[in-house]
């Protein structure tokens, strides 16, 4: 068990049919540790009065500055049912946070040294990436009783270059099971090619048509142990639903492109002066 350094043609058929591959114990005890240990500190250092609240459902209407500017930064967003009616926290604020990001990866020691470890580079070679580059990075908290859902969508919405080349990689940090809002998939829907873009104008940020309906019948539950990583293919269609559990789901995410052919979109959410560094150039 765990990664030897890159996949087998096994897993890459895998992969390219289903359009996702889980890896079971890629990462180590002690990594999945470091990585909560370090974020518990970054929540305990952060500033609370400066906040976001994030939502996949309405992002046009909870979008403002402080997203666009977490691109670079280690940033906080709260979840959208942490508040209660008089504004004040429900619970305490470890507990009230949807995720950390977007550039855990370029900005925090701890997370920088495993995101960009052979492991990831490893990996990333496997799929074919030439010159790979995490261009956002997450630590999503999904908590207990009030974690938000993350409804259908394509990383390569978000995370767009043309032609398209996102793979997100979302490793587990605690055990993700149906009860505390694992991934959901359908399974071979990457096939089907891209369905809409989200883009940054003048006016914000908004999607390019309407979503699609799906039918949750044909999405299956991905559960998955801590240190388990799953890659995602950019055209997969994938979801989460809310966390009504009392159990906490911590996962660390990143979304890589390729950099080698592949042109970063100028109405991308991230507007980045500098792009971050490649993790390899092959
Ligand atoms: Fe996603």
């Amino acid at each position: 068990m765990g990664f030897a350094g890159s996949l087998s043609s096994d897993q890459l058929e895998f992969f390219s049919s289903h359009g996702y591959l889980v890896i079971e114990s890629f990462s180590s005890e002690e990594e999945v540790g470091s990585m909560r240990k370090r974020m518990g500190e970054l929540l305990s250092e952060f500033d609370f009065s400066v906040s976001s609240i994030f939502s996949t459902r309405n992002q046009s209407l909870t979008t403002d500055d402080y997203f666009f500017d977490s691109a670079d930064k280690i940033s906080f967003f709260f979840e959208e049912k942490a508040f209660g009616d008089d504004g004040k926290l429900k619970q305490p604020k470890e507990l009230s946070i949807n995720k950390v990001g977007h550039a855990l990866h370029e900005c925090d020691p701890v997370f920088k040294e495993i995101s960009y470890s052979e492991k990831f580079s490893g990996l990333l070679s496997s799929l074919s990436y030439k010159r790979p580059v995490i261009m956002q990075s997450m630590y999503i908290f999904k908590q207990p009783g009030i974690g938000g859902e993350v409804v259908p969508h394509q990383d390569n919405s978000f995370v767009s270059t043309d032609p398209p080349s996102c793979t997100g990689l979302w490793l587990a940090l605690e055990d993700s099971t149906i009860v505390n809002g694992c991934l959901w998939a359908i399974p071979g829907s990457h096939k089907n090619g891209l369905v809409r873009r989200f883009t940054r104008g003048e006016a914000g940020v908004t999607f390019d048509r309407p979503s699609p309906s799906y039918d949750q019948k044909d999405f299956v539950p991905i559960e998955m142990k801590a240190g388990s990583l799953i890659a995602i293919h950019g055209d997969l269609i994938h979801q989460s639903y809310e966390n009504l559990s009392p159990k906490s789901r911590h996962a660390y995410s990143l979304h890589v492109v390729e950099s080698d052919g592949c042109k970063w979109a100028e109405d991308n959410w991230i507007r980045r002066e500098t792009m971050p560094e490649p993790l390899y150039v092959s």
